[in-house]
């Protein structure tokens, strides 16, 4: 009896890159070929896919990397796979490479692309890294534990000076068109202001409560600020203008991406890669790996795709009394 074909999985990280991707990827390659599998990467996102940047990954492939950010098969913001004729080149792609499962690894848009792969027949696995946390379905993405701790460090810094100089911080962070980043960030930073995309906010009182906060010799104030809330330096000229008091802009930008994951991302990362092997072992495909109440769980992917995440909008509420 002729010996049974090895299954021939592939990985991508076509998303945003966040600190624990790594992670998941060495845990996907060592549980893979643990389990009798051959993996392989595709390097540079959908765009590595289409050009069939595809190479195979051996234990050693993946050697000294969970303790490193950002991917190692590096990413591209493909536009082309959401064309009918990009989707059908990455498709032929994989099957070319004869590959009968394909991992991706990443955010909504990542989620969205893989997808779109499954339509055409390919089975798909997703795994949810994103510094975003936005992906619905799960309680957490890989990476951003580590997104939070990089930017309340930075905010504690900048803390000490605000602190010496009596001085207003409008703090921009990342998040997309979430403000979940910004909800946690703010409320490990202690800031006495959160603003997010998803609630409505006033500038009249915020400068209301900077004027009380001032009266009551209070010496510094952070505001979190979320990208996709609006125009970071715009709101810091009005509350200037409105209130006489100097307001300093911090953008934190893409240090958010990076560094050393935490150890939190690299176990999530770790444990969905070898649960997204578990489930292609038992057959299953087109699903997108969660963490639900510590638990890790799958959903449809279309379920995942389609759903839309809200955030907890009383931590709002938590900043303003505990910052006070
Ligand atoms: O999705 C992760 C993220 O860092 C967002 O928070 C941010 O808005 C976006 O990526 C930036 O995209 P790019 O890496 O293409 O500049």
């Amino acid at each position: 009896m002729s010996p049974r074909k090895k299954k021939r999985i592939a990985l991508i990280t076509p998303g945003g890159d966040a600190p624990g991707l790594n992670a998941c990827i060495r845990a996907l390659v060592r549980n893979g070929i643990y389990h009798g599998f051959s993996m392989f990467g595709v390097y540079r996102g959908y765009e590595g896919l289409i050009n069939g940047e595809i190479k195979e990954l051996k234990r050693r492939s993946v050697s000294g990397i969970i303790h490193h950010g950002g991917t190692m098969l590096k990413s591209n913001r493909c536009k082309k796979i959401m064309t009918s004729a990009g989707l059908q080149k990455a498709v032929d792609s994989l099957k070319r490479n004869k590959l009968d499962y394909l991992v991706v690894i990443g955010g909504d848009g990542s989620f969205t692309g893989a997808l779109k792969i499954a339509k055409k027949g390919v089975p798909v696995m997703a795994i949810p890294a994103s510094i975003d946390n936005d992906v619905y379905g799960t309680d957490e993405t890989i990476g951003f534990d580590t997104a939070v701790n990089t930017a309340v460090e930075a905010i504690d810094k900048i803390r000490d000076t605000a602190t010496s100089f009596d001085r207003i911080f409008l703090v921009e962070v990342m998040g997309r068109k979430h403000g979940f980043l910004a909800l946690s960030i703010g409320l490990a930073s202690g800031a006495e202001f959160i603003i997010s995309p998803e609630m409505k906010y006033s500038v009249n009182r915020i400068c209301a409560d900077l004027i009380r906060d001032k009266a009551g010799n209070k010496t510094s104030e952070i505001i979190v600020f979320a990208e996709g809330a609006g125009n970071s330096m715009d709101v810091a000229h009005k509350i200037e203008k409105r209130t006489g008091f100097p307001v300093r802009v911090s953008v934190l930008g893409y240090i958010q991406r990076g560094g050393a994951p935490s150890a939190r991302s690299r176990i999530l990362g770790s444990i969905f890669g070898v649960d997204a092997i578990g489930l292609i072992r038992r057959g299953l495909k087109n699903k997108a790996i969660v963490l639900r109440n510590n638990s890790v769980r799958h959903i449809l992917l279309e379920k995942s795709v389609r759903g839309q995440k809200y955030i907890d909008r009383k931590f709002h509420a938590f900043a303003k009394t505990l910052s006070r």
